[in-house]
């Protein structure tokens, strides 16, 4: 049967292609995908699926298709992003961003397009399928808000399990890579802000240096990655904005500083907010400033089900071929299918698009960042096949 599926999504390579191109044309922010869920719903409509939901909190942004066979059976969901990110494009493809200033510049629109493929693909074959299978079509990745938001509406309710894809350009066309368990980053957001005296910078006694306070705080919280986490953890605490001061000779009145941190764990997730906000109070306060810290959870870390991992590796290896499919390392990146793999069973795994002589190896969120066309029957194949034998185990 899978040998079926790829063929099957080889046939419509072009077609897949085409909605890519599409898609690519017309990329839409966060919470703006109200084109992309319209031409989604309608090319599903098309298929052939009778049960397509567009919407999510009242805002047309994101589609939910189910194919019911009627059939008791398991349920998966299959999930791919559609929102594009606030990047200019510099590459010239006749398909290129018509909409200045946005572009799919993560291979968002890959994703789409890869699961209408599987759509059609499976609508093929649902008199062969006994149970469910939903296509999530989600908003807003990229601002980490899309998953969460329908994980609440109840998207996952008599949902058994879940699988994801990324299209990734650092492994090469063709194959794909997986991990067990921590996959990706937690990705939080901190802002600390630190209020001392402004004077002039020539009688330093005189006034409260906000300054000095900000760099004794950033040095310092460098020393609970090196310090307090297992060095065995993997954790970032990066700093990725200081404001003050607006003159060279005028010590300012007050400091601002945001930055991110990463890791895969909730203990240490737990421990940075708390150390992070203990060391600046401290030190601001021994330096005579108040300091006033927020820290904000963000996305959970991305960790996939190892069982469920070893099911998708063997069916990507049927598809992909045995040398195609690589464990590779976490990446410190965040993804927020982790709100998916926090309620149910799954995986999400990299579809690789790197291609040299296609000059197909920027990184995700670049200018020039351009998919392979020639992976995303490979793509659709993929999702399709892992649904297939999800359902046919669960018999
Ligand atoms: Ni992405």
């Amino acid at each position: 049967m899978l040998d079926n599926v790829k063929k099957k999504a080889e046939e419509i390579k072009e077609d897949i292609a085409a909605w890519r191109h599409h898609f690519h044309s017309h990329p839409e922010l966060s919470y703006q995908e109200t084109e992309t869920a319209a031409k989604i719903a309608s090319i599903l409509r098309d298929m052939g699926y009778d049960d397509v939901k567009v919407g999510c909190k009242d805002r047309d942004i994101c589609v939910i298709a189910d194919l019911e066979t009627g059939r008791p059976g398991r349920c998966i969901a299959l999930r791919a992003d559609i929102d594009a990110l606030a990047v200019q494009e510099e590459r010239d493809v006749p398909y290129r961003s018509q909409n200045d200033g946005v572009m799919h510049a993560c291979g968002h629109d890959a994703h789409a397009s890869m699961l209408l493929g599987a759509a059609r693909i499976l609508k093929d074959i649902e008199p062969e399928l006994n149970g469910k299978v939903r296509l999530i079509f989600q908003h807003a990745e990229e601002r980490g808000g899309g998953a969460r938001e329908l994980v609440e509406e109840g998207v996952l309710d008599g949902v058994d399990a879940v699988f994801g894809q990324h299209i990734w350009s650092p492994v090469p066309s063709g194959s794909m890579s997986y991990c067990y368990g921590p996959t990706m980053a937690s990705a939080d957001q901190f802002e600390l802000r630190i209020q001392g005296k402004g004077g002039h910078g020539s009688m330093p006694h005189l006034s409260i240096d906000p300054v000095v306070a900000a760099c004794s705080v950033v040095s310092a919280w460098q020393t609970i990655v090196s310090r307090e986490v297992d060095p065995l953890d993997a954790a970032v605490i990066s700093v990725g904005e200081i404001k003050s001061g607006s003159v060279f000779n005028a010590i300012p009145d007050s400091a601002t500083i945001k930055g991110t941190t990463r890791t895969f764990d909730p203990a240490v997730r737990e421990l940075l907010a708390k150390r992070m906000e203990e060391t600046a109070v401290a030190i601001c306060s021994g330096l005579r400033c108040q300091a006033e810290f927020e820290y904000k959870f963000m996305l959970p870390p991305t960790i996939t089900d190892p069982e469920f991992t070893r099911f998708a590796v063997e069916v990507a290896k049927k598809i992909l071929g045995e040398d195609k499919v690589v464990e590779a390392r976490p990446t410190m990146g965040a993804e927020d299918f982790s709100y998916y793999l926090q309620e149910r069973p799954g995986t999400f795994m990299f579809l690789g698009t790197g291609n040299e002589e296609k000059d197909m190896t920027y990184p995700q969120h670049h200018p020039k960042y351009c998919v392979d066309d020639d992976v995303l029957d490979l793509g659709a194949a993929m999702s399709a096949s892992i649904a297939w034998s999800y359902l046919k185990e669960g018999e």
